[in-house]
């Protein structure tokens, strides 16, 4: 039987709490399905900076090119709002990103049965929503030179390359076509010329996947049919900035920012992390929900270790127990009813089959 190691990035906030969560699971499926893991735990962020002086540590950075997978809770402390760039947090989760060169972020969002009346939206609005967002990762705005801010002016740039948007979008088209073979490619093609060469690219590509329906839509309308019809939509690929937004945005549709898994994928080790951040308002107090760590535990053991079943075991896990009727305070329990985060997760690591 072999042998997976996986570096396990805890980070700020309730980084800590949902990841033990994530790791309560992770446990329970090995035990039932007889893996062998190795976890190494090492600091990131705010918590790199207080035990090494760097939000993305060396020894940090040596652990996640040698495991097989990277676990993450997620970064950031108010402490650090106003340091200098290289001091926050947010800068080494996108550091991580760029050496592990997980260009593709799968950020998959599915409506729980029960909990179809959880979102702010009506039911038959969201009956049969189940879509996929495939978000550009390693490019756009977010790492484009030159930057900067000196107080009078302050310059970030957009640029993609044509090999940058043809890996991703390779990618959400063969996702599409293991789904309703639908792709919706979100673009501002209407203002920005990288959005045109992003367009040109997608279009281009889409005559090597003739069983897929391509369809493009300016980002401020596919903003309002996410929410407006998003059973529609099966993959929607978009770039860093936009694939950001929209995916809080995709978030409310399951009823809670703390329901969403996702996997960002290259061609090395794998990072897995929840889409929220380290809401750092409710930290060490028990109260955060920990789906979105254990779904994306599920999507580590599917798309980092190749283990279908045991994903399926710990997907299976979390349906079950909400529709069982298990809800964190998030999920709209009220203060007699909802379970914490540890409990959370002990109720869905008892219920792995
Ligand atoms: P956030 O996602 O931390 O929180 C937004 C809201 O959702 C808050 O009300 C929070 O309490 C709630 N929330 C988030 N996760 C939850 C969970 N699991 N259970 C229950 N409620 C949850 O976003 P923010 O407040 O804009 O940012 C806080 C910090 O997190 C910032 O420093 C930001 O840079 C960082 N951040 C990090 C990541 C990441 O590590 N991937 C993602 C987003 C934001
Ligand atoms: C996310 C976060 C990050 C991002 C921040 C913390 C850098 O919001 O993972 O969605 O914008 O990618
Ligand atoms: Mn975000």
């Amino acid at each position: 039987m072999s042998r997976h190691r996986i570096a396990v990035l805890p980070g700020d906030g309730i980084g800590p709490e949902v990841v033990a969560g994530g790791l309560r699971v992770l446990a329970a499926v090995a035990r039932r399905f007889g893996l062998e893991i190795e976890l190494v735990e090492y600091p990131m962020g705010a918590a790199g900076v207080a035990a090494a002086g760097e939000p993305f540590p060396p020894a940090t950075r040596d652990a996640v090119q040698r495991a097989d997978a990277v676990l993450l809770g997620a970064v950031g402390d108010p402490s650090l709002d106003q340091a200098p760039r290289h001091l926050r947090p947010e800068t080494g989760l996108l550091a991580l990103r760029a050496l592990l060169g997980v260009y593709a972020n799968l950020r998959p969002v599915a409506i729980h049965p029960a909990l179809l009346d959880h979102s702010p939206l009506k039911p038959e609005r969201l009956r049969g929503t189940n879509l996929l967002i495939v978000r550009e990762l390693t490019g756009g705005l977010y790492y484009g030179e030159p930057r900067g801010n000196d107080g009078a002016v302050a310059i970030n740039t957009l640029r993609y390359t044509r090999a940058e948007i043809e890996r991703v979008s390779r990618l959400a088209f063969k996702a599409a076509q293991g789904r309703r073979r639908r792709l919706l490619s979100v673009d501002k093609a209407n203002v920005l010329e990288t959005s045109q060469l992003w367009r040109q690219v997608v279009t281009g590509l889409a005559t090597e996947y003739p069983d897929v329906t391509l369809e493009h839509l300016y980002v401020d309308y596919a903003a309002m049919r996410l929410v407006s019809d998003p059973s529609t939509i099966d993959v929607l690929l978009t770039e860093n900035m936009f694939g950001d937004i929209l995916s809080d945005e995709a978030a409310v549709l399951t009823g809670s920012l703390g329901m969403l898994p996702s996997a960002s994928l290259g061609d090395g080790p794998g990072l897995f992390e929840p889409i929220h951040g380290s809401a750092p308002t409710i930290a060490g107090q028990d109260v955060a929900n920990p789906i979105g760590t254990i779904a994306s535990v599920a999507m580590l053991l599917r798309h980092g270790l190749s283990l279908p079943e045991p994903a399926d075991a710990v997907e299976e896990a979390i349906a079950t127990v909400l529709a069982a009727g298990a809800r964190t305070r998030d999920l709209g329990a009220g203060p007699g009813e909802a379970l914490g985060t540890r409990a959370m997760a002990e109720r869905i690591a008892a219920a792995i089959r």
